[in-house]
């Protein structure tokens, strides 16, 4: 059976004392859950701090990117080791975001995975269509591509136990969900992707989250369908009560 994961990707709010306050209030009213694996993914600068306030707890610990790289002159970049050294245990990668704004490439998103995987880090790997390529009828096709390029070169073992996340560009921040058949069908296209490059025992395995507008209201519905194994929720994340509330409703 497949653990359901309830991701906060924070994305760049919260200054150091805010983020203290938003993990104690987190910790305050979050009913802890066996099947569901509850992770939060603050901004670099309150990593440390929110790690140490973790501590005790079953709440996992993500970064919101990393670098390709070990070490050297790469100003402003932030290693893998560095992620470990702060408590990470998750890292997420290639979210659309940091494709879109940021020009990061197929390719990079690989080079990415296969650090945070040598690193011990778990990646979150996330893909998923503009609104122009689900019109355009591109939707799989854009798809299969960065999954493919995204874990070219990586054996199943190596993968194994990473998360993917489906998030449709058209749907983050834009109080657009995908309604639950339309993320359930691009969730079983994922997955068996997945049993093309691996294995079916790999693709049952591997938890894939849906991502974009998840509130506490829509939560159920969505991960009440077979392929969709959780939440990276942004927005609705930002407050406690209802980054709890979506969980309770997972
Ligand atoms: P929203 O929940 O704000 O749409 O963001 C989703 C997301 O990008 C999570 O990574």
């Amino acid at each position: 059976m497949r653990k359901k994961i309830v991701a906060g990707n924070w994305k760049m709010n919260n200054d150091l004392n805010e983020s203290i306050s938003l993990i104690n209030e987190i910790k305050e009213i979050l009913v802890d859950r066996d099947d569901v694996k509850v992770i939060v993914a603050p901004p670099f600068t309150s990593l440390d701090s929110v790690s140490q306030l973790l501590r005790g707890t079953e709440i996992g610990l993500s970064a919101q990117n990393m670098c390709y790289e070990d070490s050297g002159a790469f100003t402003g970049a932030v290693s893998a080791k560095m992620l470990k050294s702060v408590g990470c245990e998750y890292v997420i990668l290639g979210h659309s975001e940091r494709r879109t704004l940021f020009g990061e490439t197929n390719g990079d998103v690989n080079k990415k995975i296969k650090k945070a995987i040598s690193e011990s880090l778990i990646p979150i790997f996330c893909v998923g269509e503009t609104l122009e390529e689900r019109e355009a009828g591109k939707m799989k096709k854009v798809i299969k591509k960065q999954i493919k390029k995204g874990l070219k070169g990586i054996s199943e073992e190596d993968f194994s136990g990473a998360i993917v996340a489906y998030e449709p560009v058209w749907a983050i921040g834009t109080g657009k969900t995908a309604t639950p058949e339309q993320a359930q069908e691009v969730h079983a296209f994922i997955r068996n992707l997945l049993k093309e490059l691996y294995s079916e025992t790999l693709a049952e395995n591997t938890t894939i989250q849906y991502g974009g507008s998840v509130k506490p209201e829509n939560a159920s519905e969505l991960i009440g369908q077979k392929d969709i194994d959780g939440a990276l929720v942004g927005g609705a994340c930002l407050k406690a009560d209802s980054f709890a509330n979506i969980v309770k409703n997972a």
